[in-house]
């Protein structure tokens, strides 16, 4: 009832000055985002691959500062899968640069927003300069308390349940976990994403309508958003509009 009347307010375009229009309570805690379509970006313009990703970064940035704005507490951003290893090594090490770059840049401005950064993947195939760098901007924000940015680099759903399955076998196996336990908290706590809580909200961009081995088992319930955009043009007002939509949306969770 209250969610409709605000519905209904923010329809009548009465904003507030933290959510411009949406209710704090319709917020999403966790929003993660399969930032699609740099390539293609690219190749529009006649620019090569690389400077869609280039580009990608910047929205990144701008993401990264309105989601603290309007008070989103957790942000996954998918920035490079398990598959993503299968194009050219060129690309592969531009990108593998990506996160050292982002973060000898934004770093500062991070932690002056109060940021945690933090890491979802398979660290044991990231270069050293990819992991350490990474590891560097966690260290230096542990100790906020605002947006939670957390980076899905060399993720991979299947991988993450497979590894999973293979804790939970060994548990049983050596007596400390018995077979009638595992539930899906015991689940959720062998995943990478053990220390978030479920995406209240999906995003992809460029038209893909497909997760590509994202948080599978973690988006059971997730709103799903999505644009034909591509990444690198995804705006502040973009964002602001699934965010809109996410508060216009009946989560029912199989109830009624
Ligand atoms: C997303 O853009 C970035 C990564 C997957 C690393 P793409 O590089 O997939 O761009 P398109 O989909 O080829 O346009
Ligand atoms: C998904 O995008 C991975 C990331 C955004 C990091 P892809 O571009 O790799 O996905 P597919 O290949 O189109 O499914
Ligand atoms: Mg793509």
């Amino acid at each position: 009832m209250i969610k409709r009347l605000w519905a209904n307010r923010s329809k009548a375009k009465v904003s507030l000055p933290h959510t411009d229009g949406v209710p704090p309570e319709n917020v999403p805690e966790h929003v993660a985002i399969i930032m699609d379509g740099n390539g293609r970006w690219a190749k529009r313009r006649g620019l090569p691959r690389m400077a869609g990703h280039h580009s990608g970064m910047k929205a990144v940035k701008r993401i990264t500062i309105e989601a603290n704005r309007l008070g989103v507490k957790y942000l996954t951003l998918y920035a490079f899968s398990t598959e993503n290893w299968k194009r050219p090594k060129a690309e592969v090490d531009f990108l593998m640069k990506l996160p050292q770059q982002f973060l000898e840049i934004e770093l500062e401005e991070l932690i002056a927003n109060n940021v945690q950064v933090k890491m979802m993947g398979h660290r044991e195939d990231l270069p050293p300069h990819t992991l350490n760098a990474v590891e560097e901007a966690i260290a230096k924000t542990a100790g906020n308390t605002g947006l939670v940015l957390n980076f899905a680099l060399n993720y991979g759903s299947r991988k993450e349940m497979l590894e999973a399955v293979q804790s939970i076998a060994a548990d049983v196996r050596d007596g400390k976990l018995d077979p009638k336990d595992i539930d899906d908290e015991a689940i959720g706590k062998k995943l990478l994403s053990k220390e978030l809580p479920d995406p209240d909200l999906l995003i992809r961009t460029s038209g893909e309508l497909r997760l590509s081995n994202f948080m599978l088992w973690q988006l059971a319930y997730s709103e799903l958003w999505f644009t034909d955009v591509y990444w690198p043009e995804f705006t502040e007002k973009h964002f602001n509009e699934a965010i809109e939509e996410y508060g216009r949306r009946a989560r029912r969770y199989g109830g009624v």
